[in-house]
C-alpha cells in the first residue's frame, strides 16, 4: 500500500511503539517525525528508528508540511494543548488516554473538532482488548439480554513504573484522569451516557510523595437508569488478582472479562438458558508487545483510526464519545470534593 499519510508522534515513550506503522504493508500510515526530551534522546530513538525528522518543539513538528496526522503521547496534563494547536495547525488528532485532565478542555476541543471538520480519536485501549471485546459482542448480539448492572475495576500498584515516568509523582499525574478513565470509559461503551456519580476517594501513602487521592469509589447511574460501580486505585501493593476487569450483569446472562499487562486474559460467562449455569471460559493469548503490553490493542486502534480518515467514518471514541468519559471524571472529583455528595454529569452537549 502506498505510504501517503504522514504521522507525527509527540511523546517517545509509549508513544515510539508507533514505528510498528511503517513496517506494515496494508496500512497508509508513514511515522515521519518525533517528538520528545530531551533532544538528544529524541535524536537518539530518531537514528535507531531510521526516522529523520526529530524534535524537542512540539509546533516545529506539527507545522511539517508533509505530517497529516498527529498522535499524542505526551504526559496527560500536555495533552490538551497538543491537541488544541495540532487541529489548528489543520491535523487529524488522535491522543492516548486519558483524552485531557479539564471538562472545559474536552469540550473545547469537541467543537474545535466540529469545525475544522478533522478526525479526532481517543486510543483508549479497553475497548480493543480481545477478552473486552469478545463480551461486548455477546452483548450485541443479545445473548446477555438487557444490562441490568455492571461493575469495572482498573487497579495497579503504580511504584512499579514511577521510576520509568517520574512525572507521575512530580507534575503529579492525576489518577482520577489517568487511571479511572480505563473502567469508566468501558462502562462508558456498554451503557452510554451518565447522569449521576458519587464517590469517595483516599490517598493512600503507599506512593512516596503523590500528593492528592489515588484510590477511588465510583457509584453511577446512566441516562438508562441503570447502575454500575468503579474501583480505581493506583496506591495499592500489587493485588493477586487481575488489572482491570469489566462484568456485566444482564437479565439472559453474565459475563465478565479481565486484562492484565503481559498475561493472558480470559472472559467468562454463564447464560441462563444453559442448563446447571456452568460457567464457560474463553481464554486468549497475551498481548506481549510495546510498553506496558498495549501493542495489539495499539494496532486495532490505529486501524480503527486509518479507516475513519481513508473513508471518512466516525472513529470508535471520537470527541463527543470521549467527553462523556471526561464529564464523569470531573463530576466524580467534584463528588469527592463535596463529602461524597451526588453530581450530576455534564451533557448539555
Ligand atoms: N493503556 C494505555 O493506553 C496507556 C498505557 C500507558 C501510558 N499511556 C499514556 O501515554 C502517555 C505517555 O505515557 P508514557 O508512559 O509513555 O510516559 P513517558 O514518560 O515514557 O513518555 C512521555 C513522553 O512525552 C515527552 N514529553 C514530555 N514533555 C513534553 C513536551 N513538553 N513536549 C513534547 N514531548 C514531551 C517525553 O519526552 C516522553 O518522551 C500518557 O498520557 C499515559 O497516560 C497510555
Amino acid at each position: 500500500m502506498k505510504k501517503d499519510i504522514g504521522i507525527g508522534v509527540i511523546g517517545i515513550g509509549m508513544g515510539l511503539d508507533l514505528i510498528y506503522l511503517n513496517n506494515t504493508l496494508d496500512s497508509r500510515f508513514e511515522v515521519r517525525g518525533l517528538c520528545g526530551l530531551p533532544l538528544e534522546k529524541v535524536k537518539d530513538a530518531g537514528k535507531k528508528t531510521g526516522i529523520d525528522f526529530t524534535t524537542d518543539n512540539y509546533v516545529d513538528l506539527i507545522n511539517k508540511k508533509n505530517i497529516d496526522v498527529i498522535i499524542v503521547f505526551s504526559p496527560d496534563h500536555l495533552h490538551s494543548k497538543h491537541i488544541i494547536d495540532a487541529l489548528n495547525a489543520e491535523k487529524h488528532v488522535l491522543v492516548t488516554k486519558p483524552m485531557v485532565t479539564d471538562l472545559g478542555d474536552a469540550l473545547k476541543i469537541m467543537e474545535l473538532v466540529e469545525k475544522k471538520g478533522l478526525k479526532f480519536a481517543v486510543g483508549e485501549t479497553c475497548r480493543f482488548y480481545t477478552s473486552f471485546l469478545s463480551i461486548k459482542r455477546m452483548l450485541d448480539d443479545g445473548d446477555l439480554g438487557d444490562i441490568v448492572f455492571s461493575e469495572a475495576h482498573y487497579l495497579h500498584d503504580l511504584r512499579e513504573i514511577i521510576p520509568r515516568t517520574p512525572w507521575r509523582v512530580q507534575i503529579p499525574q492525576d489518577f482520577m484522569y489517568g487511571g479511572c478513565c480505563h473502567p469508566v470509559d468501558s462502562l462508558v461503551w456498554f451503557m452510554g451516557q451518565a447522569d449521576e456519580v458519587q464517590a469517595f476517594g483516599v490517598n493512600s501513602h503507599v506512593i512516596e510523595g503523590y500528593p492528592i487521592e489515588d484510590t477511588y469509589l465510583i457509584n453511577l447511574k446512566f441516562k438508562s437508569g441503570k447502575i454500575a460501580r468503579v474501583l480505581g486505585a493506583y496506591g495499592i501493593v500489587k493485588q493477586p488478582y487481575p488489572m482491570m476487569g469489566l462484568t456485566i450483569y444482564g437479565t439472559k446472562g453474565t459475563a465478565t472479562a479481565d486484562f492484565t499487562d503481559f498475561e493472558p486474559s480470559k472472559a467468562k460467562v454463564v447464560l441462563d438458558k444453559i442448563e446447571h449455569k456452568p460457567v464457560m471460559e474463553m481464554n486468549f493469548d497475551a498481548d506481549m508487545v510495546g510498553a506496558y503490553g498495549q501493542g495489539d490493542a495499539m494496532k486495532r486502534y490505529m486501524i480503527d483510526f486509518e479507516n475513519a480518515i481513508v473513508n471518512d467514518k466516525k472513529p470508535l471514541i471520537d470527541a463527543k464519545e470521549g467527553v462523556k468519559t471526561i464529564a464523569i471524571l470531573s463530576a466524580a472529583w467534584e463528588s469527592i470534593r463535596n463529602d461524597g455528595k451526588t453530581v450530576k454529569v455534564y451533557d448539555n452537549f
